[in-house]
């Protein structure tokens, strides 16, 4: 596996694949690596000519008050397990590479960026948007993958590839889960094993809301109020939200209909957690 940390070397070495007629399948990562990520990784092999894989932590999407400094790192394991998956080249920028000063320009996606998670962590998805439209420029990948664990980061990164014509397949793929179902996440490192265990408190309101819509429930309200009064059963636990949504715009339902998502995110401790599952 090849490591390069210039950017113009990667963008020197993916235009010469795309000369030769190779795809690239890209996956972007801010490291940390667990099962989620690898399956991305595989799938970007086996569906390309060459995998690459990014590793950088992302300043601008994270707040003022959030685990910036604190984000998990393991260079050197993360590494072996690019290599592992079939990665072939592993674009690891150091910060100062990739914002040289103070970053003044921005992408923004706007009415999807603003609800549920762009409510309360404000400008997280304008620094996603921007990092990842940096990261395609620099990659020109066939196929961006992404895991659906992190729903409206898809639904984002999908309306901005769209709306600049980047050309850029963008492919979500399943969340991977636990085997008590709890999503994996980077941040799942932080909980103590009391908080883990109240952790799987969110699948279980997605499951028991799902069963609800199954049984032919007729009101959102009703959904919601499920998965609160599953998540709030454990102490500890709070709430930023739990909606029913269309899956495209991401509004609030006031109504049933054939495609919906579900969509929690908690605080466990001082952890933040999110979730979602596709009834359809
Ligand atoms: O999902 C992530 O790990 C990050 O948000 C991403 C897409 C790599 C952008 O920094």
């Amino acid at each position: 596996m090849k490591h390069i940390t210039a950017i113009t070397e990667m963008q020197e070495f993916c235009r010469s694949l795309r000369r030769e007629g190779k795809t690239i399948g890209f996956v972007p990562t801010m490291g940390f690596l667990h099962d989620g990520h690898l399956s991305l990784m595989r799938t970007a092999r086996a569906e390309n000519d060459v995998a690459v894989a990014s590793i950088f932590v992302n300043p601008t999407q994270f707040g003022p008050n959030e685990d910036l400094d604190r984000y998990p790192r393991d260079a050197e394991g993360d590494a072996m397990k690019c290599a592992a998956a079939g990665v072939d080249v592993l674009f690891l920028p150091a910060t100062a590479e990739m914002y040289a000063g103070a970053p003044a320009v921005f992408v923004t996606v706007e009415k999807l960026s603003e609800v549920l998670e762009g409510a309360i962590r404000p400008g997280h998805f304008r620094g996603v948007a921007t990092v990842v439209t940096k990261l395609f420029n620099i990659v020109q990948p066939n196929r961006a993958y992404f895991g659906q664990k992190d729903y409206q980061q898809c639904a984002v990164i999908r309306r901005m590839a769209a709306g600049l014509n980047m050309g850029v397949d963008i492919r979500a793929l399943p969340t991977m889960r636990e085997s008590d179902g709890l999503a994996m996440s980077s941040r799942n490192v932080y909980l103590d094993p009391e908080q883990r265990r109240k952790a799987t408190c969110l699948y279980r309101a997605l499951s028991a809301a799902a069963e609800l819509v199954r049984a032919g429930v007729h009101e959102p309200e009703k959904v919601r109020q499920k998965m609160r009064a599953v998540l709030l059963a454990e102490k500890g636990v709070e709430i930023d939200y739990a909606e029913i949504v269309d899956p495209d715009t991401l509004v609030p339902l006031d109504r049933m209909q054939d495609r919906m998502v579900l969509l929690v995110a908690t605080r466990v401790g001082s952890t933040r957690l999110i979730d979602n599952l596709l009834v359809l």
